[in-house]
């Protein structure tokens, strides 16, 4: 038996498309009593489908056909308007489909072709491949001076240190040059490596010389001594097991302290190894900051005592979950969360390469895992708002009227404050949906209580409980630009803005610390050319890795004006929601998370695309070597 689905956008223009939609059988016996469910993110205008009803519940649709009996000689056909941007990707069709036999509950196979486009950009040529340098050092170090010839790397290689600040990073050295080039290392008086204490350098600052004496590295830091490590690993050049590194003379210091990248767990689970690999490689582009998005509609993924719940129920989705599926899995569960033990294996794992992971637990809204799996506290009866979120899920949002709100951020953040050293909590805040709390007496009524004169106020009012929460705790809040809405919340909460950059520049102004996050330039979920067949999401355009590299972060004010210092830097994120193995997180992050780590880490004047692209392609040596598996930057030579 067989069944083979079809969709097609038959018009569109720059709000809506129409989509037809054909389900073809092969078999000779009719089916009568059935529906076909789906999983397609774009949102649905419901009332348009001919043919049928349906429903959509974030990207899980279910069409139930008006008596429609399906069989070899009659396919079943509808069509629906889709209210977004025109679909130019394949990867913007339906993800999986299957039939219900609506009789006996049996589920039916269906194969799927790609979706036929209505129209396409046109193929975007790659780049010439670049003469390759001999360093391929990424970032740009501040100062580096090339001396003649190379210094020979004995296997094993002799390390010392003559400071105990440097005791992670030459332990980490030792890892990395063991796992990526088979190198054994040895503690002896006499030393090949050596890191020293240099205590006229500031904080992360290193310097890193490489001569006839040897390869000293020096810093003040425990920072520092990690930066000189990943520098110099990022230099030693393999020929058949002889190990050499050019002769060199660095001194370097990061533009912004502030080096971030934020990973989506929620969408899709990522196991603790994909989560420590990432990390590993985020110390090799002197990034300082992991932020771990842990929470969304689609999955919780921490392990909280207080509420064992929110992990039994809101970690898993699928067929006969308190979740649909979403986004992937239609047929399967897919489930998975960090016990309390793991998370504390990843902060001891990223903090011996000096990073700090910072948490997020996202409220008032992306909260629907959340509210399903704690009802009795966190679903509001008594009020019949009607709202849609951005990802279309319309029971997402956390009520400011409900005691067990509060309790629930109670002792969520205090369990989290306690599980992460970091000094900053992310509390989320952003895209709570219009319409939220607009029909609820309670709402109302604090909204009286308080002289509040719209809706957006209860936001704030949300927000500045948890950053009060978070302060007693002895924490400072983050959030998305959003939680300035409603105005409640203090300048010491950090703002990360992302809708592009006029949040940023406005809270700066305001008096707010910021950290750059803006889509356009920084979302590696987008896709990273015009081509159809380019996995990725594309709503705040195509980002390419040239485009990646020459983002230049608030272009529009002095570097030295009081606004600018409150930038505090960049972070970079990749979400998950069409992202749910290894080799994808590679062909989203390689290469342009080192365009991206080269923005935040090397001055301007450093900056030089020519120069990037001939240093990336020696440095891909490195990455083959560590089996990323990157996104080809350039077409092949025989092309
Ligand atoms: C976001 O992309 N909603 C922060």
């Amino acid at each position: 038996m067989n069944y083979h689905l079809e969709l097609t956008v038959v018009s569109e223009n720059p709000e809506q498309s129409l989509l037809r939609l054909t389900l073809y059988s092969d078999c000779e016996h009719s089916l009568s009593n059935w529906s076909l469910q789906f999983l397609f993110e774009r949102r649905i205008k419901l009332a348009s489908l001919t043919h049928g009803q349906i429903k959509q519940v974030g990207s899980f649709c279910t069409i139930t056909p008006n008596n429609h009996e399906i069989d070899k000689n009659t396919p079943y056909y509808c069509e629906f308007i889709v209210l977004s941007p025109p679909l130019r990707f394949y990867d913007h069709g339906i993800k999986e489909a299957l039939i219900t036999n609506l009789n006996t509950n049996q589920t039916l196979p269906i194969t799927l072709a790609p979706i036929t486009l209505f129209n396409c950009h046109t193929k975007q040529a790659n780049l010439t491949p670049p003469q390759a340098m001999s360093v391929g050092l990424i970032p740009q170090p501040d100062i580096i001076q090339h001396l003649e010839g190379d210094i020979h790397l004995p296997n094993p290689v002799h390390i010392s240190m003559c400071t105990p600040m440097a005791e992670k990073a030459l332990t980490w050295l030792e890892q990395e040059i063991n796992a990526v080039f088979g190198i054994q290392s040895q503690n002896k008086e006499h030393s090949d490596i050596v890191f020293t204490l240099n205590p006229n350098l500031e904080d992360e600052h290193y310097k890193l010389v490489v001569d006839s004496g040897g390869i000293q590295l020096e810093a003040n830091s425990p920072s520092g001594f990690v930066h000189a490590s990943a520098t110099l690993l990022q230099l030693i050049k393999d020929s058949h097991g002889i190990f050499a590194v050019p002769r060199v003379k660095i001194f370097d210091c990061p533009r912004f302290s502030y080096r971030g990248l934020m990973l989506d767990c929620a969408r899709h689970f990522h196991s603790i190894n994909v989560i420590k690999r990432l990390i590993n490689q985020l110390a090799y582009y002197k990034f300082n900051y992991f932020h771990w998005h842990l929470t969304d509609d689609e999955g919780w993924r921490l392990e909280i005592d207080a509420f064992p719940q929110l992990t039994q129920i809101g970690a898993k989705r699928g067929p006969d979950s308190q979740l649909e599926p979403q986004l992937s899995h239609l047929t399967s569960i897919h489930e998975g969360y960090y016990t309390k033990q793991e998370v504390r294996d990843v902060i001891a794992y990223a903090a011996e390469r000096s990073i700090t992971v910072i948490p997020e637990i996202d409220i008032p809204g992306h909260c629907r895992a959340a509210i399903k799996s704690l009802p009795h506290l966190l679903h509001d009866s008594e009020d019949s708002s009607a709202y849609l979120s951005i990802q279309n899920y319309r029971d997402n949002t956390l009520s400011p009227s409900l005691d067990g709100t509060y309790v629930f951020i109670d002792k969520v953040l205090e369990e989290v404050a306690l599980l992460f050293p970091s000094p900053w909590i992310h509390i989320g805040g952003d895209e709570v949906p219009n319409g939220v709390w607009k029909d609820s007496q309670a709402c109302r009524h604090l909204m009286l209580e308080n002289h509040y004169k719209s809706i957006s106020e209860l936001q704030g009012h949300i927000l500045s409980y948890a950053e009060n929460k978070l302060k007693m705790l002895g924490k400072r809040m983050l959030g998305w630009e959003e939680v300035r809405q409603g105005n409640k919340v203090s300048n010491d909460t950090v703002v990360f803005s992302w809708v592009n950059e006029n949040a940023a520049l406005a809270s700066a102004e305001q008096g707010f610390d910021v950290v750059l996050q803006p889509a356009q330039t920084t979302y590696f979920d987008l896709v990273q050319s015009s081509n159809p067949d380019e996995p990725g999401s594309n709503w705040a355009g195509i980002l390419t890795l040239e485009k990646t590299y020459h983002y230049q972060p608030i272009a529009q004010i002095p570097q030295y004006s009081p606004t600018f210092q409150r930038i505090w830097g960049i972070q970079c994120a990749l979400w998950c929601e069409h992202i749910d193995d290894q080799a994808k997180i590679d062909y989203m992050l390689f290469p342009r998370l080192t365009a991206l780590a080269e923005v935040c880490w090397t001055s301007e004047q450093q900056r030089n695309w020519p120069n990037y692209l001939a240093r990336l392609k020696q440095h891909l040596l490195l990455m083959d070597k560590q089996k990323i598996q990157y996104r080809q930057p350039w077409h092949s030579d025989s092309e």
